[in-house]
């Protein structure tokens, strides 16, 4: 049926006989001559029929024809005319003359356009998801699923020259809670009973491990039932990996390697080795475990000045044992009130009661902040003239988020300028636990974290301050990866997860089978898992996930092309010994 793709079509075949198909992507008329845009996966063609080359039957059939048609075309490669030609089109030199069209079927006029003038805007995003399909033939989504596509290509052969081995781990699993929710699927022949789908294959891959697999590596679905932000989608793709007799820099340094090979697939940098730093220093510099470090704005303690003035808020936060940490933003004092208040709105919904601001003018401080200030504040806190100061006061967990917020919005307020476009940043030793609530310790990531070898005398007495030998990768500030290296010893295993609040029956029936299998002769083994969603929307620039995913779920986590999920019939729920509770 075909002879060539149509975007590869160029100057060299002119006078050759060439059959393409495809969609009708744009059609005028002029005259006596009519012309279309045929459209494949490898781009657009200008095709004409005129009275001196075409049959009377393809003038007609051609000037017949509707958007998105699918035809087949026996024509002429030929050289436009000067004033024709398109630099802007990849096959813009040239055009085929149409011998012959045949129509292979038919398409109902299009609800939302596969064409779209760059200067006019897209349908909405639910139109275009509702006609997934006729969005999909839109190039830039089709470059998208196609970065996509080589991305894993290079990821796959990347570990395979490495001496990784791909293993399919079980997506029908034993529900086991992972800090996220299950999607529970029912078994039909054991009515009343569940598998769930997997959160990650965290347990089969150390299981692999033990079993001797010790170089593992899987492209894996992800399924997580949890409420959804804009980096998350109810199932994902994880670049997963682990391998045994390995400390966290190997897995850096396959990581890293790795986002080179990546990195230039995307045709972006990835200097490496990538910058470390631990998690304490990103979240006392920074306020966040994943930074975005493209610009150099840093979080300072003021402490002991401004705990010092006699201002009853900052003196209270600190007798309370918080402290006082701020942002000194050069050339700040120029914002507006109501660009510092809307600085203020983001680090108040990220947590915090409110922020203080003070302005250094001429030759003094104006501001909330700076009525408070003695003679020498101002030098103290390095303020020169036209600079704007913003502090938040009380306990790290709660100005560390408010302060990242902050930042984030002064940045953006100020247009700060970037000092790298591609900022690479491992975050390494993240706390084992974190406060709960009630004296409860909940996993800061998952309960199979490998406590550092220098912090396991603090297990009984300060377990927040136990360090985890884990990592997360960060790009831009986005968390694209997360990994540890675990627990062999199934006795301290078995310990971590009892601090987490399981009792030994609980351990047993939920995580028996890993214990069992630790106590079978468990190599060190570790891990990460990088999100492929993540990394592709990082990588192409595009704005959302659902950019880079062919068919995703909404925020509301529906399948709007589909029209998943649906109810299911009453009879069909008792043949899997269940019911479905409350129903709309
Ligand atoms: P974690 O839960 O941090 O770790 O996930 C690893 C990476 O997967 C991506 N990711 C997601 N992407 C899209 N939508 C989601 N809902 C979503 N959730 C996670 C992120 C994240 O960094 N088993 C561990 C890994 C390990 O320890 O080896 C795990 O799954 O990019």
């Amino acid at each position: 049926m075909r002879s060539a793709a149509a975007g590869t079509i160029n100057l060299d075949m002119a006078g050759r006989e060439v059959r393409i198909a495809g969609w009708v992507h744009r059609r005028r008329d002029l005259g006596g001559l009519a012309f279309l845009d045929l459209r494949d996966r490898s781009g657009v063609l200008q095709a004409s029929a005129g009275p001196e080359w075409s049959s009377g039957a393809a003038m007609e059939a051609v000037r017949g024809l509707g958007l998105e048609d699918v035809v087949a075309i026996r024509g002429v490669v030929s050289p436009r005319p000067e004033a024709a030609r398109n630099p802007g089109m990849a096959t813009g030199d040239v055009e085929v003359r149409i011998v012959e069209l045949e129509v292979l079927n038919r398409a109902r006029t299009p609800e939302i356009p596969v064409y779209v003038p760059p200067e006019e805007e897209l349908p909405s995003e639910k139109l275009r998801l509702r006609h997934r399909v006729l969005d999909l033939r839109r190039g830039e989504l089709q470059d998208r699923l196609e970065l996509r596509h080589r991305l894993i290509l290079a990821a796959r052969n990347y570990f395979h020259a490495q001496g990784f081995m791909e293993v399919e781990t079980p997506i029908l699993t034993k529900p086991t809670p992972e800090g996220a929710r299950d999607f529970l699927v029912p078994s039909r022949v054991h009515p009343g009973e569940f598998f769930a789908l997997p959160q990650s294959p965290q347990i089969y891959k150390q299981l692999l491990m033990i079993a001797g697999f010790d170089r593992y590596v899987q492209i894996a679905r992800c399924f997580r039932d949890e409420d959804l932000r804009a980096d998350r989608q109810p199932e994902f793709t994880q670049i997963d990996v682990e391998a045994s007799f390995v400390q966290p820099d190997d897995i850096h340094a396959w990581c890293e390697g790795l986002m080179e090979k990546l990195a230039e697939v995307a045709g972006i940098e990835a200097p490496t080795p990538f910058v470390r730093l631990s998690y304490r220093d990103v979240m006392e510099r920074f306020g966040s475990d994943r930074p975005d470090l493209r610009y150099a704005l840093e979080i300072r303690d003021f402490t002991d000045v401004l705990g010092a003035l006699d201002f009853g808020i900052l003196r209270g936060a600190v007798a309370r044992g918080g402290r006082i940490r701020g942002l000194r933003l050069e050339g700040g004092a120029h914002l507006a009130r109501r660009q510092i208040d809307a600085i203020e709105e983001a680090a108040r919904t990220a947590g915090a009661p409110g922020l203080l601001w003070a302005k250094a003018q001429e030759d003094r401080a104006t501001g909330p902040l700076a009525r408070f200030f003695r003679d020498d504040t101002r030098a103290l806190l390095g303020l020169a003239r036209g600079d704007l100061f913003l502090a938040a006061a009380g306990p790290d967990p709660v100005t560390s988020p408010a302060l990242d917020a902050a930042r984030m919005a002064a940045i953006a307020a100020l247009d700060l300028p970037r000092t790298t476009e591609h900022s690479w940043l491992w975050v390494t030793g993240f706390p084992v636990f974190e406060d709960a609530g009630g004296g409860e310790l909940a996993a800061n990531h998952h309960p199979f974290v490998q406590p550092h070898p220098g912090d396991i005398h603090l297990l009984d007495s300060n377990p927040l301050a136990v360090r985890g030998l884990a990592y997360d990768l960060v790009y831009n500030g986005t968390e694209l990866g997360s990994g540890s290296i675990r627990p062999h010893d199934a006795d301290l295993q078995a310990r971590i997860l009892g601090m987490l609040g399981l009792g030994p029956d609980e351990i047993r029936l939920k995580f028996g089978f890993l214990l069992d299998a630790l106590r079978s002769g468990a190599p060190p083994h570790g891990g990460i898992a990088l999100g492929v969603d993540r990394l592709v929307a990082r990588l192409s620039g595009a704005a959302s996930l659902r950019d880079v995913i062919a068919f995703p779920k909404t925020t509301a986590a529906r399948a709007l092309f589909e029209g998943a999920p649906t109810a299911v019939a009453d009879a069909e729920l008792a043949a899997l010994g269940i019911s479905a509770g409350v129903r709309e």
